[in-house]
């Protein structure tokens, strides 16, 4: 079992989602037919990722409580902590430097969704790298809204710049990271940016002076989308449900992930698709665990 742990961060104040987000967190939002943070949380997973600690505000913490629990049923253990301000990403460092202990550790965006043929692969490989920190990069119209990396030939990182106005790439970094056991240490030496965060982009800086930034680019066979926009929200949504519908293949659904990591049995399985009661989702899981149930 790998040793790394892993963070998701469903923080902020999702005012670009308002009136949706006023009075429940961005990360709880449906996509298609799952809450929002299943997505990251899937991810994580198939990085063989079991030890979680999610964070978010003060106000939203308690329904990630409700919706996830302690994680035993998934073969999972989640912890919980509160970012009482959305001072930036790499604040989940500070948050959670206790609990990381020393240990690797990723962190996951609670509204970035990955999906694509290999994932898991692309994710073990990022895990078993004994030193360093890895990010995924893929190619955006609109790298000016993200963090921006650019590459040498050999693929080497050459610059990692925050939102520049002139991007030097069209390679946009996506909110997935992973690091190696000293990311607290060097999480502690960021200091806020311009517009007052602790910036990821930041770290993965300090990763690349240090010539121990891994870049994987993720090809024209992956989607990665965030759902930071109701029009994102709904093309988000959309994806989900075709691949869904037209493969008969789950996107982001925890249960499944933990039953094909061996995490948990086809009884567990089950048991989770019974209590999905009638939906699609409870039928497919029901399937999959062999179960009579309809
Ligand atoms: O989505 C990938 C991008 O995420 C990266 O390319 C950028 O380098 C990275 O900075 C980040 O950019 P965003 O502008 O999307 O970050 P945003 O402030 O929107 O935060 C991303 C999510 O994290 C959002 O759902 C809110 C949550 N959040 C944000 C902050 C600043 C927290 O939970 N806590 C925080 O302190």
């Amino acid at each position: 079992m790998s040793m790394t742990k892993g963070i998701l961060l469903a923080g902020g104040s999702g005012t670009r989602l308002h009136p949706m987000t006023l009075a429940t967190s961005k990360q709880m939002l449906p996509i298609y037919d799952k809450p929002m943070i299943y997505y990251p949380l899937t991810v994580l997973m198939l990085a063989g990722i079991r030890d979680i600690l999610v964070i978010s505000t003060p106000e939203d913490l308690p329904q990630f409580r409700r919706l996830l629990g302690d994680g035993g049923g998934l073969g999972v253990r989640f912890t919980y902590a509160e970012q009482p301000r959305p001072e930036g990403l790499a604040q989940a460092f500070h948050i959670g430097r206790d609990w990381i202990a020393g240990e690797p550790c990723a962190l996951a965006l609670g509204d970035n969704l990955i999906f694509g043929d290999h994932l898991s692969v692309l994710l073990q490989r990022a895990v078993s790298r004994p030193a360093g920190a890895t990010v995924f990069a893929y190619q955006v119209r609109d790298p000016e809204r993200y963090g921006v990396v650019s590459m040498d030939a050999s693929g080497r990182a050459l610059d990692i710049v925050e939102k520049p106005a002139a991007p030097r790439s069209n390679w946009a970094v996506i909110g997935l990271y992973f690091y190696d056991a000293r990311v607290s240490d060097w999480a502690a030496r960021v200091r806020p940016s311009a517009r007052g965060e602790l910036e990821i982009t930041d770290l993965n800086r300090l990763y690349l002076e240090e010539a121990a930034l891994n870049v994987e680019c993720v090809g024209r066979g992956f989607a990665w989308l965030d759902a930071g926009t109701p029009d994102s929200l709904l093309q988000a949504a959309t994806f989900v449900q075709t691949i869904q519908s037209r493969q008969g293949m789950l996107v982001g659904c925890p249960e499944e992930v933990a039953y094909r990591m061996g995490w948990i049995d086809a009884d567990r399985l089950a048991h989770h698709a019974r209590a999905l009661g009638k939906t699609e989702l409870g039928r497919v899981l029901a399937e999959l665990a062999g179960s009579q149930q309809v």
